[in-house]
């Protein structure tokens, strides 16, 4: 254990208590205090230029992002940075592969199940497409650099070693992890772009929820391990392609339960059509919104608490039918004419054993991070759905009514909204009547 101390650009001195990883390029330290972390690229040949990358990074206004920023430079002859240690976070690793000896399936569970992993994976995907919207590309994502809360009732998600950070597609600097390199990138064609963090995140996402990489078939994990190298450089089919069976898998979850159509779908526009045509890959932010749908969609089994999807009409873990439900639709609403259904449904969220809360996302149609504020929360009771609001006023309107004197407030309180007339639907409006806005109409009594 080093005794070491390093002095950052403020004057601050950080005592190096505990290795937390070795990388290539140096090592990353827990200060003795215990929020900081020093990464000290001790090992680096050009140290002029990542100490102005260093600062490059440090210079970008990344606070609303949930990524480990460089709080401060570390003064030379030191070069590296300090950063917030993320306590109660571990790798995304941890979700890819059980621990020896463990069931798959209780072992699933007991991570988070279905919901969580997507919940888990919009968060990252969130972090990721924020730095694209500031025009920048991240290079390395992977199962280490993604942190995931550690405590299973938490869906937290962040980016770590942002060393890599920039605006440019340089060829020449093109760094991956193994596995997460995107075709153009591992053959060298072109450097790193949105696209390439793209693909590597949709490894991740598929690898988290199935357990399986994408393109390590039964003829990879079967075959010489020179065929790895093949698969990791997409020049092999991956597991699930639509017309060539080559590298089928016989492992992992089976994707109908754990992608469900909207992600499996966009795996095949990636790994298919995306695989040499990167114009046809879909960005990082189709997999946040379509990871969150996804979410949106689970169910909890009332016998063996796994969620799934609730397209399902039993449950797919234990085969228990689905519990009853009542329905969430997220849809406009215009003073006058009511509820425009022409335009289809931004959400549904079925409503079964847990409370649902509908944030932002929702009932503004934001995204990232203020985003995930809560606006409403729905709980199904025995006689209807309890709704109650949040900081944010909402009114409800009965079953037919469009008109403004029908609305009254919803309350932090609560208020049961009976379900006594399935096919009529009760209007949650998160604006004044008379102003268009966003409604959840609910639903219920079906199965
Ligand atoms: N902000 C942080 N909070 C907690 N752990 C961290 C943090 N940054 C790095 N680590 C740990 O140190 C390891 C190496 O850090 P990283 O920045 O990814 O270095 P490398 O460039 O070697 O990949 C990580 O895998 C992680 O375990
Ligand atoms: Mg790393
Ligand atoms: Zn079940």
């Amino acid at each position: 254990m080093s005794k070491r101390t390093v002095t950052d650009e403020n004057g601050t001195v950080h005592a190096l208590e505990h290795c937390l990883g070795e990388g290539g390029q140096g090592s990353v330290w827990r200060t003795r205090n215990g929020h900081r972390v020093v990464k000290l690229c001790s090992r680096t040949r050009d140290r002029e230029a990542l100490r102005r990358q260093i600062a490059f990074v440090k210079r970008l206004d990344l606070r609303d992002l949930h990524v480990a920023r460089p709080l401060a430079l570390l003064r030379p002859p030191e070069v590296g940075y300090v950063a917030e240690f993320l306590s109660d976070m571990v790798p995304v690793r941890t979700l890819l592969a059980p621990p020896r000896g463990l069931a798959v399936e209780r072992w699933y569970q007991d991570t988070g199940g279905l919901q969580r992993r997507l919940r888990l994976l919009a968060h990252a995907g969130e972090a990721l497409a924020g730095l694209h919207a500031k025009g920048l590309i991240y290079g390395d994502i992977s199962h280490d650099n993604v942190f995931i809360s550690g405590p299973v009732e938490a869906n937290e998600a962040w980016l770590i070693d942002l060393d890599n950070l920039r605006h440019d597609s340089d060829p020449q600097s093109a760094l991956y992890t193994p596995g997460y390199g995107a075709p153009e990138v591992v053959s060298g064609a072109r450097g790193p772009t949105s696209l390439s963090d793209a693909w590597a995140f949709a490894v991740l996402a598929f690898h988290a929820l199935t357990l399986i990489h994408p393109f390590c078939g039964d003829l990879v994990t079967e075959g010489e391990p020179e065929l790895e190298e093949e698969a990791f450089a997409a020049r092999l089919p991956w597991v699930d392609h639509s017309s060539d069976p080559r590298n089928r898998s016989s492992h992992g979850i089976a994707r109908e339960q754990v992608l469900g159509q909207q992600l499996a779908a966009l795996a095949r526009k990636t790994f298919e059509e995306g695989a040499q045509d990167i114009l046809k890959r879909p960005g990082v932010a189709s997999w946040v919104e379509r990871l969150h749908l996804a979410a949106d969609q689970t169910v909890p089994c009332a016998t063996c608490r796994q969620t799934f999807f609730v397209t399902a009409p039993a449950c797919p873990w234990c085969g228990i039918a689905r519990p009853p439900l009542a329905h969430v639709k997220i849809l406009r609403w215009e003073p006058g004419r009511g509820v425009i259904e022409a335009m289809g449904a931004r959400a549904l969220l079925p409503l079964a054993g847990t409370p649902v809360r509908l944030t932002r996302r929702h009932t503004r149609g934001e995204s990232g991070l203020r985003a995930r504020a809560v606006e409403l929360s729905l709980e199904l009771r025995e006689r209807g759905v309890l709704v109650r609001q949040h900081d944010t006023p909402a009114w409800v309107t009965p079953p037919g009514r469009t008109d403004a004197a029908a609305a009254t407030s919803v309350t932090e309180r609560g208020r049961v909204l009976p379900l006594d007339v399935p096919e009529r639907s009760w209007v949650v409006h998160f604006g004044p009547v008379e102003t268009p806005h966003r409604v959840a109409l609910i639903s219920g009594g079906t199965r």
